[in-house]
C-alpha cells in the first residue's frame, strides 16, 4: 500500500460513522450494529427509493495519482480533519449530526476545508474553489473519476470520500453518499462506508502475520484494507458489483492489491482455504413481507438468522488447519431457552472451536425500533407501524423471545482433538483494542483444552499486572463477605473469588505451581487439599482462559 494521510490516533474516523472504541456501538450508545449510526435526517418511507443507482467511481491510475497527490497535500488526513472540525462537530458527525460542522467550515476556503464540505458533508462547493484544492487533478478530473458532478459553476459529490487510518497508515475511503449527505432515504442497493460495526470488527480481528485472507462482504473494502497491515493476498467478495466497484476504486487509490470477486458468501472461494476469514455479514433479521426494504448492505436475504447460520456451519471447510475465522452476527433466542442452545446447535459437527461473545440482547420490540430508524423510518413517518409490526410478528412466528449480538471467534484446530467451545456474556465496556486480546485468549483457551486439568494445576501461574482485588466487609466483620478478582484491560472481568482462591491468586508470582499453592491453602484453613483443588479447578481456568492468570 502507497503511503496515505496517516493518523495519530489510529482507528478513529474524522466525521462521524465509526469510533475506536469497541464499546461505543453498545446499546443505549446509539449505533446500530450493521454499521450505520443512528439517522437523523431521515425523511423516508418504509420504501427506500428506487431510482437508478449512481455506478461506483471509475478506476483510472492517472487520475487517481493526481487525486492522491491533491488529497495528501491538502492533508485530508484524520487527524487533520479531526483538528479542522474541534471535538464540537467530530461527536456530532459520530451521531450523523452535520449541523456544527456545517457552521465551521462554512465560511472557510482552504483545500482542507473545501475537502471536507465537499466530500464529507455533501456539500455543494464553487467550482474554482474546487480547481484551488485539488490543484494537479482539478474539479474536472474529479468529474470524470465520477466522484462529483456540476451544475452551474456548483461541484458536488457523487460519492463519499473520507480518510481512514489504523495504526501503521492511513488512506481514504469511497462509498455512496450517506444520508446526512443527500438528505433523503437510501436505496436498497446503498454502499456503506465506514460504520460503527465495521470498526467493531477492525478492533477485535487477530493481526498476526498470514499468507491469505478472505473479507466476506467486503462492501467498499474496509476490513481489506485493515487485513493490508498484516496479510499477504487477500480475497474479498460481495454479492453487490456496485460495492467491489468501490472496493476497486478505494484499492486502487491506496496502491493496495485486492482479489475481488462477486457472489454469495463462499461461493466465489469454492474449494479454497485460508488462514484467516473476516466477515461483518448482512445479519440484520428482516420480514420477508411486502413493504419491508431489504438493503443490500444489511440483508442477507435469509429468513431470521439463517445467514449466520450459514457462515457457521460452511466456514470450517474454508480454514486451514489452525486458522481463524472471525465475524458479527445477530442470533435468536427462543421462548424458553438459551442464546448458548442456539450456538451449540450451529456449532455441533463443524468440529471448530468457538469463542462466541454476547455483547447485547434486545426485545423483539427495541430490535423493531433500531431496524427501522436505521433504515429511515422513524415514528411519525409513514409506514412505520407496519414496519414495526411486521418485525415484531415475524419474531412471534418463530417463537423469538430476544436476539443476542455479539462478536464470533472459530478456529479450526492444527490436530485432530475434540473442540472447544466458550460461550460466554460481555456486556460492559471492553479494551478498545480486542486483537491482541482475542489472539492471547485463543491460545490460552487451546492450551487449557490440550493439558487439561493436570497441565492447569502444574504449572506456576503469574497474576497479570492489570488484575486487582478488592473486597468488601460488612462493617464490624473480621472477614470480607465478598472478594472480587477485576481485569483492568481486555475483557474486563470480574470474578468473585473464595478464599482458597483469593488466597491463590495473591501469591500467584510464578514461584508455585497451582496445585502447590492451593494444597498449602487448604493446610491453613484447615480442609480437604482435594476438594480445595477440585472446587477452585473452574474459577482457575476461567482465570487463565481471559489472561487474569498468565505463564512465563
Ligand atoms: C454490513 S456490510 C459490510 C461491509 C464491510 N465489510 C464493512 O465491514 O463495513 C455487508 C456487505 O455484505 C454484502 N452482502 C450481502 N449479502 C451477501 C451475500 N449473500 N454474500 C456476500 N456478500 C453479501 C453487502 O453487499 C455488503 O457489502
Amino acid at each position: 500500500m502507497t503511503a496515505g494521510p496517516s493518523g495519530r490516533t489510529p482507528s478513529t474516523t474524522p466525521t462521524g460513522h465509526a469510533s475506536d472504541a469497541v464499546h461505543q456501538q453498545h446499546p443505549g450508545e446509539g449505533l446500530p450494529r450493521c454499521g450505520r449510526p443512528l439517522t437523523l435526517s431521515a425523511v423516508a418511507s418504509t420504501r427506500p427509493t428506487l431510482v437508478a443507482v449512481s455506478a461506483p467511481p471509475v478506476v483510472d491510475n492517472a487520475l487517481l495519482a493526481a487525486l492522491r497527490a491533491d488529497l495528501a497535500s491538502a492533508d485530508f488526513t484524520v487527524d487533520a480533519v479531526a483538528d479542522s472540525l474541534g471535538p464540537v462537530a467530530v461527536a456530532a458527525l459520530r451521531r450523523e449530526q452535520a449541523i456544527p460542522a456545517e457552521l465551521v467550515t462554512r465560511d472557510r476556503r482552504d483545500p482542507l476545508s473545501v475537502l471536507i464540505r465537499l466530500l464529507t458533508l455533501g456539500r455543494p462547493v464553487a467550482s474554482g474553489d474546487v480547481d484551488v484544492a485539488l490543484p494537479t487533478l482539478g474539479g474536472d478530473g474529479l468529474l470524470r473519476l465520477g466522484l462529483a458532478t456540476r451544475e452551474d459553476g456548483q461541484v458536488r459529490a457523487a460519492c463519499d470520500l473520507r480518510p481512514h487510518a489504523d495504526e501503521f497508515r492511513g488512506w481514504w475511503v469511497a462509498s455512496d453518499l450517506s444520508e446526512i449527505e443527500t438528505g433523503e432515504a437510501l436505496h436498497e442497493r446503498h454502499v456503506l462506508g465506514i460504520g460503527g460495526a465495521s470498526m467493531t470488527l477492525a478492533a477485535w480481528t487477530i493481526r498476526r502475520d498470514v499468507n491469505r485472507a478472505l473479507d466476506i462482504g467486503t462492501g467498499c473494502g474496509v476490513q481489506a484494507f485493515h487485513l493490508g497491515a498484516h496479510c499477504r493476498t487477500i480475497v474479498g467478495t460481495d454479492v453487490s458489483e456496485r460495492a467491489l466497484g468501490y472496493a476497486r476504486f478505494n484499492a486502487a487509490l491506496a496502491g493496495l492489491e485486492l482479489d475481488l470477486r462477486r457472489g454469495d458468501l463462499f461461493e466465489p472461494v469454492s474449494g479454497q482455504r485460508f488462514d484467516l476469514i473476516v466477515s461483518n455479514p448482512p445479519f440484520v433479521i428482516t420480514p420477508r413481507v411486502e413493504g419491508v426494504p431489504a438493503f443490500e448492505y444489511r440483508d442477507g436475504g435469509l429468513v431470521g438468522d439463517g445467514i449466520v447460520e450459514r457462515l457457521v456451519r460452511t466456514v470450517g471447510e474454508h480454514l486451514e488447519p489452525g486458522g481463524v475465522a472471525q465475524f458479527l452476527g445477530n442470533w435468536e433466542i427462543r421462548s424458553g431457552g438459551t442464546w448458548q442452545d442456539r450456538w451449540r446447535e450451529w456449532l455441533s459437527g463443524t468440529g471448530l472451536d468457538a469463542w462466541v461473545i454476547q455483547r447485547e440482547v434486545q426485545d423483539p420490540a427495541e430490535y423493531a425500533e433500531l431496524w427501522s430508524r436505521d433504515g429511515g423510518c422513524h415514528p411519525g413517518v409513514e409506514g412505520f407501524e407496519h414496519l414495526y409490526a411486521a418485525w415484531v410478528a415475524d419474531f412471534a412466528a418463530r417463537d423469538v423471545a430476544s436476539i443476542g449480538f455479539g462478536v464470533v471467534t472459530l478456529q479450526r484446530p492444527k490436530e485432530a482433538r475434540a473442540p472447544w467451545a466458550d460461550l460466554a456474556e460481555v456486556t460492559g465496556a471492553v479494551a478498545p483494542a480486542m486483537g491482541p486480546v482475542v489472539e492471547a485468549g485463543l491460545a490460552a483457551r487451546t492450551w487449557l483444552a490440550e493439558v487439561g486439568a493436570a497441565g492447569l494445576l502444574d504449572t506456576a501461574w503469574r497474576c497479570a499486572p492489570d488484575v486487582t482485588e478488592e473486597r468488601h466487609t460488612r462493617p464490624g466483620a473480621d472477614d470480607p463477605g465478598v472478594i472480587m478478582i477485576r481485569q483492568g484491560g481486555g475483557l474486563r472481568r470480574s470474578v468473585q473469588a473464595d478464599t482458597a482462591v483469593a488466597g491463590l491468586v495473591s501469591v500467584c508470582d510464578g514461584s508455585l505451581t497451582a496445585r502447590q499453592a492451593l494444597e498449602a491453602i487448604a493446610r491453613l484453613l484447615e480442609l480437604d487439599a482435594a476438594a480445595v483443588v477440585a472446587a477452585a479447578l473452574p474459577t482457575l481456568h476461567d482465570l487463565v482462559a481471559d489472561g487474569l492468570l498468565v505463564r512465563d
